[in-house]
């Protein structure tokens, strides 16, 4: 059984999540990739901030060491932005390190230079978790896109802006009350300012498609508004006349996009999309519609989709072929649950 090296680069939110994951989940990783795991290092940014102990594996503020001193088979970047995280991911690439990234604006504007590297070097570059949060929406799209063609997406892309017009409408708080506690449950991101002005459903919109149709609207002429404006007394308002404030991403195939607050009634299919869940309608000529919904942001979902692109590269393993990539899992918390 050989090794497989993995550097997270981030332990805010994102890098904490996939750090708990690993070490919780690693007898039924390793069982599943039929290899062993082991973190190799952790890069952070400020070596004096208080942090919980990562027993065994070499924290540090210099990237050089993080993947220098023992190159990793994969490197995780969670720090976000677009410098120094690009610069980052390209020194990995041309390590030979397959990189997985939860990083939008990133994606958005650097996405096919980074891939277009990382296949030059005969790894992959992933990003799962750069849309959707805990939704499978890339893998999905990829296996319609075979057969299908996408002729729109209607989707709620931003888990900060959900949570807040839902915990406003449903407990009367302020915007900023809402805010708050979006960041405390570390759905926001650090400076929330793209969260609330649409600034992130549009990076998660321009990599929707950028995938979709291999293009992107051009950047300056989509018109993005987010939530920044909205007031209570809108929202309790349109509640008495059956109406929803949703922040929705519409695109089509003709590269339209459009990123805005609408008033929804309950005939409409995101009306129910709730708290901090996104949800991604996909109209095609074949399947018909489909619609994928689940948490879009948050600790554990977006480490759910991150492990699932970690096991994605090594999914051609034996185990994979043998059963279903579930049952590794499943039984290791059944044999936990069996003992306790
Ligand atoms: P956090 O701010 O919580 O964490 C960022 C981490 O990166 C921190 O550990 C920080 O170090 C480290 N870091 C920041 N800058 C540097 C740098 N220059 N050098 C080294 N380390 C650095 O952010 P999140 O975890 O929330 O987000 C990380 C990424 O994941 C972003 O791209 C975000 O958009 C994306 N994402 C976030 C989701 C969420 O729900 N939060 C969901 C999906 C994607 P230190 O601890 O020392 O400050
Ligand atoms: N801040 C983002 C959101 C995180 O609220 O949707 C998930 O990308």
């Amino acid at each position: 059984m050989n090794e497989i090296k993995i550097a997270l680069l981030g332990l805010g939110t994102v890098g904490t999540g996939v750090y708990s994951s690993i070490v919780e989940r690693k007898g039924a990783l390793e069982e599943l990739l039929g290899k062993r795991l082991r973190l190799s290092s952790i890069l952070i940014k400020d070596p004096s901030k208080s942090r919980p102990t990562v027993g065994g594996v070499r924290v540090t503020s210099d990237f050089e060491k993080a993947i220098g001193e023992e190159v990793p088979d994969v490197v995780i970047e969670a720090i976000g932005g677009i410098e120094p995280a690009r610069t980052y991911i390209i020194q990995s690439l041309e390590a030979g390190c397959h990189v997985i990234s939860a990083n939008k604006d990133l994606i958005a504007r650097h996405g096919e230079e980074l891939s277009e590297r990382a296949s030059e070097k005969g790894v992959r570059f992933i990003y799962e978790a750069s849309v959707g949060g805990g939704i499978p929406i890339l893998r999905t799209l990829r296996e319609l896109l075979r057969i299908n063609r996408i002729q729109h997406v209607e989707a709620i892309l931003n888990g900060t802006s959900n949570f807040i017009l839902s915990h406003m409408r449903t407990t009367g708080s302020s915007f900023e009350e809402a805010l708050k506690l979006a960041q405390q449950k570390g759905y926001a991101e650090p400076d929330p300012t793209n969260d609330v002005e649409g600034l992130d459903a549009f990076y998660k919109a321009m990599v929707l498609s950028k995938w979709i149709y291999g293009v992107q609207p051009s950047w300056e002429e989509v018109q993005v508004e987010g939530i920044g404006n909205v007031l209570l007394e809108e929202i309790q308002l349109a509640e008495q006349i059956g109406l929803r404030l949703k922040h929705l991403v519409l695109l089509n195939e003709s590269l339209n996009l459009e990123v805005k607050p609408v008033f929804v009634d309950s005939d409409h299919p995101l009306y129910g999309v709730e708290g901090v869940d996104n949800a991604v309608r996909i109209q095609t000529d074949l399947l018909g519609c489909l619609t994928l919904q689940g948490p879009g942001a948050g600790a554990e979902a977006t480490t759910s989709a991150i492990v699932e692109d970690f096991l994605s590269i090594y999914e051609t393993g034996e185990a994979y072929r043998d059963k279903p990539a579930v049952s590794a899992v499943t039984q290791k918390k059944q044999e936990q649950g069996d003992r306790t």
